[in-house]
């Protein structure tokens, strides 16, 4: 768990502005994302099955997403990058680091499985290890999503078993859903 006064100063660190891996570059979102993220993964109904907001359906809806991002980094409260191909530079998706040290990531289904979010997630969890002195990260996913699991899996989170109806995935209601949870000593 982080202090927040240390999140909020070291998740504004330039150090995290940037950060590369073998195929990939992660940079801190920005607005002129916005029309990226909703092209990439976020209007679409596939790629936001399991996640805690609604297909979007207009760019000013990603507009308010990214900023909502911003101002959180500004705050303290969580850090967004986009994930960027190094080669093309298309943006595929995003990935997060909250305060209370949970991660979450998205990317378009034109991209899914070739490893690109356990590349991003290592590079994140490394930053955490080494920048801000995180011990822990956790991650949930929706009990039916089992590419997100797989992730955590591959990435060494242990599970901690399903919890019921813990949050609501607007694609199936308004019901909160069972969700599996993962942790990771780093
Ligand atoms: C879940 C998600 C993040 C996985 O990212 P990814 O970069 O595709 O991850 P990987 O390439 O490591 O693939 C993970 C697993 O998904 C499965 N998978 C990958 N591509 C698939 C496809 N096209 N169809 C079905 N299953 C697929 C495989 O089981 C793979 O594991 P393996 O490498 O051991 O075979 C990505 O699918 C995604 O962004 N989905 C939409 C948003 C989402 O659900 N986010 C997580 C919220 S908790």
């Amino acid at each position: 768990m982080l202090e927040h006064e240390r999140s909020r100063e070291y998740m504004n660190d330039s150090e995290g502005q940037r950060l590369e891996t073998k195929r990939l570059v992660l940079r801190f979102a920005a607005l002129a994302d916005a029309q990226a993220i909703f092209d990439a993964y976020a209007s679409d109904p596939e790629a936001t099955r399991y996640l805690v907001f609604k297909t979007l359906t207009d760019v000013g809806q990603a507009a308010d997403f990214i900023e909502r991002t911003v101002r959180e980094r500004e705050e303290g409260k969580s850090v967004t990058w986009v994930i960027v191909l190094r080669d093309t530079r298309q943006v595929i998706g995003a990935i997060d680091l909250r305060a209370d040290g949970s991660i979450g990531y998205a990317i378009g289904r034109p991209w899914w499985g070739v490893g690109y979010v356990p590349e991003a997630a290592r590079a994140v969890l490394d930053f955490a290890r080494t920048h801000l002195g995180v011990k822990r990260v956790t991650g949930i996913c929706d009990y039916e999503n089992s590419r997100s699991a797989r992730v955590f899996e591959k990435l060494g989170f242990r599970s901690l078993g399903l919890k019921e109806r813990a949050v609501v995935h607007p694609a199936f209601g308004p019901e909160p859903r069972a969700v599996l949870r993962f942790e990771c000593d780093l």
